[in-house]
């Protein structure tokens, strides 16, 4: 993993601004009122920045935006990015605006002059989501983003220690982000094991069950899925344990299909590379534990991830074999393609019989039909339980992570009716991704509150977002750590 841009707080002084490297950035509100470090720069300038705010362009640009000024006259900085904000801003806005301005980056210094700003920290955050590359492949890495973040803040102090979680929060997103990029021949069940392994360093426990086991344990439909693959099927369990010893977890589930190709039900070849994402399940409950263990949660949380490659091959499972479950039920796979459900319903059982939790939420890129259905601008968000669903709502608003809830209901659950076995994996073309969270449904206990969440239009995007540059987003981390945070660290 690339490093976060390491990002210092200090004092606020408007008289070392001439002598600054680099990109320095100064606040004005969309009614051109100078701030202080505004003041100085214009006066450095001779009244470039008044200037600016006199130009009939000024009239339209809006909030949050950035107007740079190349090589300003009487400074040392290379330019002059001047934003555009209120004085009082929402966390929200400010992320976006520091996003704005990590966009900008030419690799060099960006100095903040962020004067007495409340909302510097989050400030900060958005340039830290928004400083991400993902070119460990490419021979040779581009400059771009920043070298180093300085935000100059009349409490520094105070500014340092609200950044801290959420860099933790924000490395975490960049850990989804590195894994949901990763092609599928490097990010293989194996490497993705390792990987999440790894995190033992940061406090994690974590399990990795191999084939056996899962053998062992009856779960036969999340092992049809990778009968197919010459990568060995997996699922890993991370245990992050800050909260009282004996109060249950919560339990993340995320599907990590590492990839693809539909199985014998094969998907057409074109587009067919973007399946490398269909582990970003797997990949946001990884980027959550990890950003749990970096701050510090005091909560109980268990992330498990159902780790498989969906192939064609002489071993792999038929349209029309049924299969038995770890809950004991039985599937008509219909459909090899429909191979998302198959994995998560073992590993929901198997959560749910192991810890208890209070509640569950399950990732999935399950359906393309959520992508028809909302775009890339929301995930879909499926639950039992209003008030669970609710405090996740909540969370997910509070950090600009879209999200919009979908209907359940029994005539859904019947579409899933086979002749021959206890269900279907698949329900037909209406409501795909309704009839997809019915079929999980199944094998949710009586009692556990539960979330599932389609994450298909949202792990992954073919351009750039409010926080992310193309490609993975990373999406969900920084709201499932906020629901951990309203939910579970109360005291
Ligand atoms: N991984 C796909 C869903 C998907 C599609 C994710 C596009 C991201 C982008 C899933 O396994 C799948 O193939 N679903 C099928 C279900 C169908 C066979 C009932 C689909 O959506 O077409
Ligand atoms: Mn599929
Ligand atoms: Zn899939």
């Amino acid at each position: 993993m690339r490093p976060l841009t390491p990002t210092r707080f200090v004092e606020f002084d408007p008289k070392t601004l001439s002598d600054l490297e680099g990109r320095v950035v100064v606040q004005i509100t969309p009614e051109g009122t100078l701030g202080q470090a505004a003041r100085t720069a214009n006066r450095l300038t001779k009244g470039a920045i008044a200037r600016l705010v006199e130009a009939a362009s000024f009239e339209k640009a809006k909030a949050g935006e950035v107007i740079s000024l190349a090589w300003p006259a009487g400074m040392k900085a290379e330019a002059l990015d001047v934003l555009i904000t209120p004085r009082k801003i929402t966390p929200i806005e400010a992320r976006k605006a520091g996003a704005k301005l990590a966009a900008l980056g030419s690799g060099k210094t960006v100095t903040v002059m962020a004067g007495s700003m409340q909302r510097a920290a989050d400030l900060a955050l958005g340039m830290a989501l928004r400083d991400y590359r993902f070119d460990n492949h490419k021979s040779k890495q581009e400059e771009d983003g920043a070298g180093e973040v300085i935000i100059a803040h009349k409490n520094p102090s105070e500014m340092e220690g609200a950044y801290a979680p959420m860099a933790a929060v924000a490395e975490g997103v960049h850990m989804t982000r590195d894994l949901v990029n990763e092609p599928a021949n490097v990010l293989t069940t194996t490497e993705f094991a390792s990987r999440l392994a790894e995190m033992e360093a940061l406090g994690l426990e974590v399990e990795v069950l191999e084939e056996d086991k899962l053998a062992e344990l009856g779960m036969r439909t999340l092992l049809s899925v990778g009968q197919g693959s010459d990568s060995p099927s997996k699922v890993v369990v991370m245990h992050w344990k800050g909260g009282d010893a004996d109060a249950a977890p919560l339990a993340l589930v995320g599907k990590g299909v590492v990839f693809d190709t539909g199985g014998i039900s094969l998907k057409p070849a074109a587009g067919m590379e973007e399946m490398t994402m269909d582990m970003g399940g797997a990949g946001v409950v990884a980027g959550t534990m990890r950003a749990l263990a970096k701050r510090k949660a005091k909560a109980n949380v268990v992330g498990l991830v159902g780790l498989v490659e969906n192939m064609p091959s002489g071993n792999a499972t038929r349209p029309g074999d049924v299969v038995k479950s770890m809950k004991g039920d039985t599937v008509e796979i219909i459909n090899t393609d429909a191979e998302g459900r198959l994995v998560l319903c073992d590993v929901m059982w198997y959560a749910q019989e192991r810890f208890k939790p209070v509640g569950m939420i399950d990732l999935a890129t399950l359906t393309g039909a959520i992508i028809i259905g909302l775009g890339h601008e929301n995930a879909g968000v499926f639950s039992n339980d209003d008030a669970f669903c609710n405090a996740f709502l909540k969370a997910a608003e509070a950090e600009g992570e879209g999200a919009w809830r979908m209907p359940l209901g029994k005539a859904y659950d019947d579409q899933l009716k086979s002749r021959i076995a206890d269900m279907k994996n698949v329900g037909g073309r209406p409501a795909g991704s309704i009839t997809a969270a019915q079929f999980l449904q199944r094998f949710v206990q009586e009692g556990t509150p539960w979330i599932h969440l389609d994450i298909a239009g949202v792990a992954s995007v073919s351009s750039p977002t409010a926080y992310a540059p193309k490609g993975a987003t990373g999406w969900g981390v920084m709201a499932l750590s906020r629901m951990v945070q309203d939910m579970l660290e109360t005291d």
